[in-house]
């Protein structure tokens, strides 16, 4: 796992676009992991500069959302469908096309059919090529909550109270709006991309990057298990990085790569 400490949460997104940028020019039908959450948010903006400036395209990529609201109305604004669509694919963002932006349906009539297929998707594919990941403040990655298995698939998940909260802010502010299911990549999924990258920013993160980065690997810290993934990147502010204990070698050691 390598670890990258910025001053502030544009200069972490800057990164993982970098990142992207660097996995799509090697292969432009690179198969890219997105996620939602607002984290994500500087790094599709800086995706969205370079494709309007001309140095990015993704129009020949594939990208998989890791997780789906169950129930949520179509059109709802936070229909992760919807948010991506609006981040990576309407008016030109970044060249990807609406085709090949794949999300999990959470008003299908069999969900359990619809994880199902999905995961088989991924996995005939040999895994992502790289992830993007967001990380809740309870560690859970994707939606897998504390808990759940480490090698889960594609599955349907009970939100916890706390993931629900951190989301009414979507929903506004009220917790009764966010919905209560939703399918969720499993770690199983998550843990077969090619390349993972994290991004974590804010104080409210500390406490996840910590047990993500330092703690022992447990389902009570779903995060943790990426630790057993050779290819980790977690890209995190001050804020973020400030409950780690080994920061100062962990700057070095990205300084010196
Ligand atoms: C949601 C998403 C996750 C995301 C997390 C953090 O629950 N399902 O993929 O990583 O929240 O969100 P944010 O980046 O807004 O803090």
């Amino acid at each position: 796992m390598q670890i990258g400490i910025f001053e502030n949460a544009e200069q972490a997104g800057q990164k993982a676009a970098e990142m992207i940028a660097q996995v799509v020019g090697d292969n432009p039908q690179a198969i890219l992991g997105v996620a939602t959450g607002s984290t994500p948010d500087p790094l599709y903006a800086q995706l969205r500069s370079w494709h309007k400036d001309g140095k990015l395209d993704l129009s020949a990529c594939q990208a998989y959302a890791l997780d789906e609201y169950v129930g949520i109305a179509v059109d709802h604004p936070e229909r992760y469908r919807n948010v991506l669509l609006k981040n990576l694919v309407w008016e030109n963002a970044t060249g990807l096309k609406a085709e090949n932006l794949h999300t999990l349906d959470g008003n299908s009539t069999d969900l359990a059919q619809a994880a199902q297929s999905y995961d088989s998707e991924i996995q005939a594919l040999g895994g992502v090529d790289i992830q993007i990941l967001g990380i809740g403040s309870d560690g859970h990655i994707a939606f897998n909550e504390p808990g759940g298995s480490l090698t889960s698939r594609t599955h349907i998940e009970v939100l916890t109270e706390q993931t629900r909260k951190d989301n009414a802010r979507f929903f506004n502010d009220d917790i009764d709006q966010v919905p209560t299911h939703c399918l969720t990549q499993g770690m199983g999924t998550i843990m077969s991309a090619k390349a993972i990258v994290l991004l974590a920013t804010g104080a409210g993160k500390a406490q996840a990057v910590k047990q993500l980065c330092e703690g022992a690997v447990s389902a009570f810290w779903p995060a943790t298990i990426l630790q057993m993934h050779n290819n980790v990147t977690v890209l995190v502010d001050e804020a973020a990085a400030s409950k780690l204990e080994l920061k100062e070698y962990y700057c070095e050691r990205w300084s010196k790569l």
